[in-house]
């Protein structure tokens, strides 16, 4: 089956998975018998184009790395379209109706996390769902603020919702829960789930200031464009949230996330901590009292040999707690741009290995 995607968004991690899909281009066709074609993409400053025909997104991705519009893809059957996510839904109705309605339709969403209201993100999601797409995201605002809704909503369409990227990047954290852990109840996590925070910490660590440090972070891209996403706890907050909304069945938003970050913490409190053979991590945690889940994020000294303690620089690792397999960890030694487009890719061949009747099976063990 030849899957139809339509982006919305179009930055770094949605044209390294268009890089992605083209280098094993091959290798899913041959071990999935999977194909795929772009037939939309919406960004806010660099156009918005459909065609329900194909476009060339190898070309859409020159055009916006060199700072030009999506409307040079021009061509026969090709629309401009108005660039906001929302217009895009309402432009795939139109030109591609039959898709949608055969459900080959899948909407990529990468647009940015607005950590108040989860939007716009989450308001794509939605209009995505209720056209007849299936979508895909990397963003953890969906999850993080509106999971049951738009999971019943997927339902009722009998369409999927998949978002394996929005917590430790392509990393299997939802992937693992719910295709290898089944039966299982998760009474709890902690886990260590911000890049730029631990490496501003482990900074401090050595001496330099939380602002030297962090300038560091920003230079390698790394940090969010707004770095107080990152520094007041609010990115680790977003995916406490998405985790307990979904390995907890929980019913929380990042607003309502005990939240302390790092930014009022000085280099000589963390090299203090250092000093009694302790280490200080921006600790996310979700845990059921009672018949109430908490979540929270704080700064936490943890003992020396505490296995989130020794996460160094920009890894990242979380510990699910569980009633059948006691504690189970997951690292996430190495992250960047192709962790998080492999993600997009993981949820892409699930979804087309249900579709097509099953588990994202593959049809030959070699290329
Ligand atoms: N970068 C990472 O390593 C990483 C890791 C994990 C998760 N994520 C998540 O993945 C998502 C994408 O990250 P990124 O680094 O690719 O971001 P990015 O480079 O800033 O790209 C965002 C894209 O969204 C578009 N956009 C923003 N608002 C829009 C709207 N209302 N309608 C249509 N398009 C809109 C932007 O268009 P313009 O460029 O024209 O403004 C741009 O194409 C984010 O939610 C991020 O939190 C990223």
């Amino acid at each position: 089956m030849m899957l139809d995607l339509a982006f919305i968004g179009f930055g770094n991690v949605a044209r390294r998975f268009v890089g992605m899909m083209d280098e094993k281009a091959r290798l899913l066709k041959s071990r999935y018998g999977f194909a795929c074609r772009t037939v939309a993409i919406c960004t806010r400053r660099h156009g918005a184009v459909i065609n329900p025909g194909g476009l060339d997104a190898a070309r859409a991705v020159e055009i916006v790395e060199s700072g030009g519009s999506l409307d040079m893809l021009s061509g026969e059957r090709t629309s401009v379209l108005a660039p906001c996510g929302l217009r895009a839904v309402d432009g795939l109705k139109k030109a591609a109706p039959s898709a949608l309605e055969q459900g080959r339709l899948v909407v990529i969403e990468t647009t940015v996390l607005d950590v108040r209201n989860g939007e716009p993100a989450t308001g794509h999601v939605r209009a995505a769902l209720e056209s007849g797409a299936h979508v895909v995201t990397a963003n953890k605002a969906p999850v993080a603020f509106a999971y049951g809704e738009l999971r019943g909503l997927a339902t009722r369409q009998n369409r999927m919702f998949l978002f394996e990227g929005a917590v430790m990047d392509g990393i299997p954290v939802f992937n693992l829960w719910r295709e290898t852990l089944p039966a299982i109840t998760v009474t709890g996590f902690r886990g260590v789930v911000n890049s730029t925070t631990n490496h501003v910490l482990d900074r401090m660590e050595a001496g330099a200031s939380f602002f030297e440090a962090l300038a560091e972070m920003q230079g390698a891209g790394i940090a969010e464009a707004d770095p107080s996403l990152d520094v007041d706890g609010w990115d680790a907050a977003a995916k406490a949230a998405a985790l307990i909304n979904v390995l907890m069945n929980g019913n929380v938003t990042p607003l309502s996330i005990a939240r302390t970050g790092i930014a009022g913490i000085d280099t000589a409190r963390v090299r203090a901590v250092r000093a009694r053979g302790r280490r200080l991590r921006l600790v996310a945690r979700g845990e059921r009292r009672e018949s109430v889940i908490v979540g929270s994020v704080a700064p936490i000294e943890l003992p020396g040999d505490d296995l989130l303690a020794g996460l160094e620089g920009t890894r990242n690792g979380l510990i699910i707690d569980t009633d059948l397999l006691g504690s189970v960890a997951v690292l996430q030694l190495d992250s960047g741009l192709t962790q998080t487009a492999y993600a997009l890719l993981t949820d892409l061949l699930h979804l087309h290995g249900a579709l097509c009747g099953g588990r994202p099976r593959a049809l030959a063990a070699e290329d």
